[in-house]
This record gives structure tokens, sequence and C-alpha cells, in this order.
């Protein structure tokens, strides 16, 4: 692995791997602390974060490395209209890992081209989340000791919510999974993730309640409705509110059963849920920071590329999705990538007919 864009990068072999990492640093932290000795990690967000953010810096310190970076894109040359092809291009000159968060689909793929470090992919946009799923994966198979043969339902916004697309890709890895993606017909998964399920024989049931399936579930992943995704106002209007988990309605949920949730939430789970045995969301999060930690005891040990490889210059946009980096960085090439027999954009996975 030279990048972490999506999920899908990793072999089942790697995350095997970095699993077995992320367990060994919970056990024995103290193994670790040089692991990153002398190594720097650039931390660039230009979408707001709470866990994304601090558990890989304090992920990078508990392995001794150092971070720099920023969480407001305005405190940077962004503001002054820096590309992204810049930024990375001086960045990746400073750092040894770049891990960044955006509001454009595709961008930390778009950034990977030119950089000269390893680029982590923290979140772009409505896209992808696949540090996320690392720490999903690892809450999964410290806590119910598996992933193989699970039911997973996934509730809540499977429009925009990144951290689901990524979860999915993941999963495909695994056998026997079986999913319920539980969501308003208008916030139902995008057509690229459906055809990826179906290319990959994945079973899934699509249906709009949530309380109806609750007692087949080994997994409960709950979503926020992503406000700052909607176009239409109205849109987030007609759906926010619409999948509230309480503790009434877990009493017809299996004994076992994890409640996860990438977090935050904002009143998709009531506080009273907190302190039920199966409510694993602040673990999770933490476990995120070990899962954080493997991924960067490896990538930020690579060796640096002196040159990257030339990249074709583009003219204009391919891609028609409004929220693609490809529609403000101009110079990036056309990339075109297939998925079910379609040809879609390969920075944001958009259908390009
Ligand atoms: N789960 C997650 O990505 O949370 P943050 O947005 O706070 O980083």
């Amino acid at each position: 692995m030279r990048h972490l864009i999506d999920f899908g990068d990793l072999t089942r072999q790697e995350w095997d791997e970095l699993y077995a990492r992320a367990s060994s640093i919970m056990d024995d932290p103290s193994r670790y602390i040089d692991a990153c000795r002398g190594r720097v990690m650039a931390s660039l967000f230009y979408e707001p974060s709470t866990r994304t953010n601090f558990s890989f810096q304090t992920a990078m310190l508990r392995l001794g490395g150092t971070v720099f970076g920023f969480a407001d894109p305005n405190s940077s040359s962004v503001a002054k209209g820096e590309t992204l092809k810049d930024t990375v291009k001086m960045v990746s000159g400073y750092a040894d890992v770049v891990v960044m968060r955006t509001p454009w689909e595709g961008a930390a793929k778009a950034a990977s081209l030119y950089s000269h470090v390893p680029v982590v992919n923290a979140g772009d946009g409505g896209h992808m989340h696949p540090t996320q799923t690392t720490a999903d994966l690892t809450t999964i198979t410290r806590l119910l000791g598996k992933v193989d043969g699970l039911s997973v339902g996934l509730c809540g916004d499977l429009k925009n919510g990144r951290t689901v697309h990524s979860l999915v890709k993941a999963l495909a890895k695994f056998e026997d999974i079986r999913f319920f993606l539980i969501s308003p017909r208008e916030l139902a998964i995008p057509d690229y993730m459906r055809t990826f399920m179906l290319e990959k024989d994945m079973r899934f049931t699509e249906v709009t309640g949530l309380e109806a399936v609750i007692p087949q579930l080994d997994v409960l992943y709950m979503t926020r409705i992503q406000r700052e995704r909607f176009v239409d106002p109205l849109e987030y209007e007609r759906n926010k509110g619409i999948y509230i988990l309480t503790r009434r309605k877990l009493e017809r949920a299996k004994e076992r059963m994890l409640v996860m949730h990438p977090l935050p939430r904002v009143d998709e789970i009531t506080v009273d849920v907190d302190d039920d045995p199966r409510a694993a969301y602040f673990e999770q999060a933490r476990y995120g920071m070990f899962a954080r930690m493997s991924l960067l005891a490896d990538l930020a040990n690579q060796p640096r590329l002196d040159r990257t490889e030339t990249v074709e210059i583009g003219t204009r946009p391919v891609c028609r999705n409004p929220r693609c980096i490809t529609q403000t960085e101009h110079y990036l090439p056309p990339l075109v990538k297939k998925n079910g027999g379609v040809d879609c954009c390969a920075f944001c996975d958009g259908a390009l007919s």
C-alpha cells in the first residue's frame, strides 16, 4: 500500500496485517513508542473534525512522531487561491505522510497524483472515509470476535454518508455478510455503491423502517443525516430526525448486537442508550486511534519519492458531479475507471454517461 484513498485499495491480507498491528499496539503500546520517531505527519483539514483530526494527531504523537498542519484552510495560502496540487507538492516536501479531509469528492485521490509521500483520505465529501472503516472493523472484531457471517444494518443518510460507503467496500472482503440498508428513499445508497454491491454479489435488502429489522441485526450502524451535504434545505428538513434509536427500540434487538455510530451524533441515538452495554460508539472512536497508529506505523515509514510520475494536464471537467474535485481543480487529468461495466470518474466514482 502506498496511499489509503479508498478501502478497496487494501487487500484482505493488508487489512489483516493492519488489524494485527493495531491489536498488538492495544495490547502493548510501549513496543511502539518509537515506531515513527523522526517522522512528521501533515494534517490538512479543509472541513471540521473532532475524532479523525485528533485521533490522527494523537496516534502520531504516541508513535514518537510529530505533527503540523491546519484545521482551517483560511489560515493557509489556500485562502489566497493556492491549488490543491501546489499545496500538496509543498506539504509533501515537508512531511512523511499527508492526512487530508476535504468537502470535495475525489480530492485525496487528486492529491495522491502529486504527492511525494503517502496520502491518507480522512474523508472526501460524501464519498469515502476509509480510516473510519479501520476503526469500525477494529471495533467489530474486538467486540464480536469476528466479522464474517454478520448481519449488518446501515441506517440513516446512506446517500451522503461516506463512512457507510467505505464500510460496504470493506465488508466486501469478508464472507457471508448480510446487509439491511435502512434509509428514506431519497437518501438511499448512491448508484455507484449499488452497482458495486451487485457486482460483488453482496446480499442486501433496502428498507425504510428500522424497527422491523432490528431483531435480525448483529451490528446496527447508525448515521447522522448529513445536513452540510444537502443542496436543497427542504430535503434536509424532510429527513432530519427520521431515525431515532431509543432504549425502547433496543428491547427488540439481540443481546449482543453492537450499536455503532461514526459520530458526531445529533439526535439519532438518544442519550439514554449510552449506558446500554450494546452501545459501542465511544469505544469505536478510541479504537480508531489505535487503528490509525497501525496505519501510520506503516505509511509514515515508506520511502519518499524523489519524483512523482508525470500527470496529463486536463482542460475541463468530464465529470458532472458538482461536488467532484475536478469541478474546481481544472488541471486534473480526465481519469476514467469501470464500475459494473460503466465508465465512471476515477476521482469521485460518479457515472460519466
Ligand atoms: N467520525 C468522524 O469522522 O468524526 P469527525 O468528523 O469528528 O472527524
